[in-house]
């Protein structure tokens, strides 16, 4: 049986590479802990990546490439649904699919940066506000919910169409080949133009990098920016790491202040001028001043322990996977002790890239 060479290799590459790095985002955002966040990002990136390349070769590649072969009107996805002829390239209904999972797949890039950008005040988008970041958050969940179902269409697409002509398609994207048959409709010939499309590919990514690098020299929005000043940082962290004022709204700070005196069954009052200048730093620089992740999310106290972060539910929620033994070990001591685990917690800042559990 003669055969026909229609996915070149950058397609194939591209097809499969697409596979790998939107699987690995969509497993790890589906669990998304911290630890797995890199990785979310690296299959992402990848897949933003590819579909970029694509749509460069979609205007430079052969015939069965570009998207002017496939891309039609509602009249031959019309015909092809009641049966037309056989498209060796994507068929109207697939062509349609392809441009879909493209848009969709830049979508989730785009949403997800700023989702980046506004809650973890990380990458390009630092200077978005921590409430769109949020937002953008919930449409980046929507998307990719929504890339799934398509995915799904998309394999059901192939096995119908696979049934209806006799071939499996899924292979034809391993090889590249089809068998020919009498009456088949190729797209016009396009000869390919690898030079052309390898410069623009270089030129989109030094553009995009340019874009990207420029945005981040906006100030990150909400950042906390306090720090200790020695003397109050003396009396503070006696017994216990500093905590960063963001963390607590400044009602909280406030009720601590005012209970010095039997504070998580110590003592540890300060003359009233010392208290007063301690009040009147943490509730100036209090969760309500930052935009920061830990900011919002601790800022939701526990109403029976207004100032205890590690009774708050999001606290106890994130932390639920650590067993009690990690938190007791000689390294560690107390669930208390952020800076254990948190490279950066001294700061307020606790980004999901500086955290790791120490081993003894
Ligand atoms: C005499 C020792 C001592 C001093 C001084 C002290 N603390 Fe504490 N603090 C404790 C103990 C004990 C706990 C209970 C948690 C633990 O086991 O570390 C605690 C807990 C806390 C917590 C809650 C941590 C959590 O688990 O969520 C905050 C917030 C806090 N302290 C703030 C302060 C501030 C602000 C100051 C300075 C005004 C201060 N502490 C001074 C002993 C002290
Ligand atoms: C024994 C180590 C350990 C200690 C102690 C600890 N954490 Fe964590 N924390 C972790 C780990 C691990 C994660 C990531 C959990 C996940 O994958 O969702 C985390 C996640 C977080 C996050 C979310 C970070 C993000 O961007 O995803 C915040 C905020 C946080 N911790 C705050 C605190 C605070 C405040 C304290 C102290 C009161 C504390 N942690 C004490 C280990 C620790």
């Amino acid at each position: 049986m003669p055969t026909i060479y229609i996915w070149d290799r950058f397609i194939r590459s591209f097809h499969w590479g697409l596979v790998a790095s939107v699987g690995l985002a969509a497993a790890t955002g589906f669990l998304l802990g911290a630890d797995v966040l890199v990785w979310h990002l690296i299959g992402g990136g990848i897949a933003a990546a590819l579909v970029i390349a694509r749509l460069v070769w979609g205007m430079t590649g052969n015939g069965y490439a570009r998207f002017s072969s496939f891309l039609t009107g509602p009249r031959e996805i019309l015909a092809h649904l009641r049966g037309g002829p056989r498209h060796l390239g994507h068929n109207p209904l697939g062509g349609l699919m392809v441009i879909a999972l493209i848009a969709m797949i830049l979508a989730l890039a785009l949403s997800g940066l700023l989702v980046l950008g506004g809650t973890l005040k990380t990458g390009p988008f630092a200077f978005v506000t921590y409430a769109s970041g949020s937002t953008a958050k919930e449409l980046h969940e929507a998307l990719a919910t929504t890339l799934l179902v398509m995915v799904g269409l998309h394999l059901g697409g192939v096995v119908l169409e696979s049934l209806r002509g006799r071939e499996n398609l899924a292979r034809a994207m391993v090889t590249g080949r089809k068998e020919a048959r009498a009456g088949d409709h190729p797209p016009a010939a396009r000869a390919a133009r690898p030079a052309l499309a390898l410069s623009v590919i270089v030129a989109t990514a030094f553009g995009l990098g340019a874009v990207g690098m420029s945005l981040a020299t906006k100030p990150a929005q909400g950042v906390p920016v306090a720090t200790w000043d020695a003397e109050t940082q003396e009396e503070c962290t006696a017994c216990h790491m500093g905590y960063h004022p963001s963390l607590l709204p400044a009602a909280s700070w406030r009720a601590l202040t005012a209970n010095l005196d039997d504070h998580f069954g110590e003592d540890a009052s300060l003359s009233p001028d010392m208290t007063a200048r301690i009040t009147d730093w943490l509730t100036a620089n209090a969760a309500d001043t930052a935009d920061s992740y830990p900011a919002h999310r601790l800022a939701r106290v526990n109403a029976e322990a207004p100032y205890t972060l590690t009774r708050t539910r999001f606290w106890t929620r994130r932390h639920s996977d650590i067993p009690d033994a990690v938190f007791a070990r000689k390294s560690v001591v107390s669930r208390s002790n952020c800076a254990a685990c948190h490279a950066d917690a001294e700061t307020g800042w606790f980004s999901p890239f500086s955290i790791s559990i120490p081993k003894e």
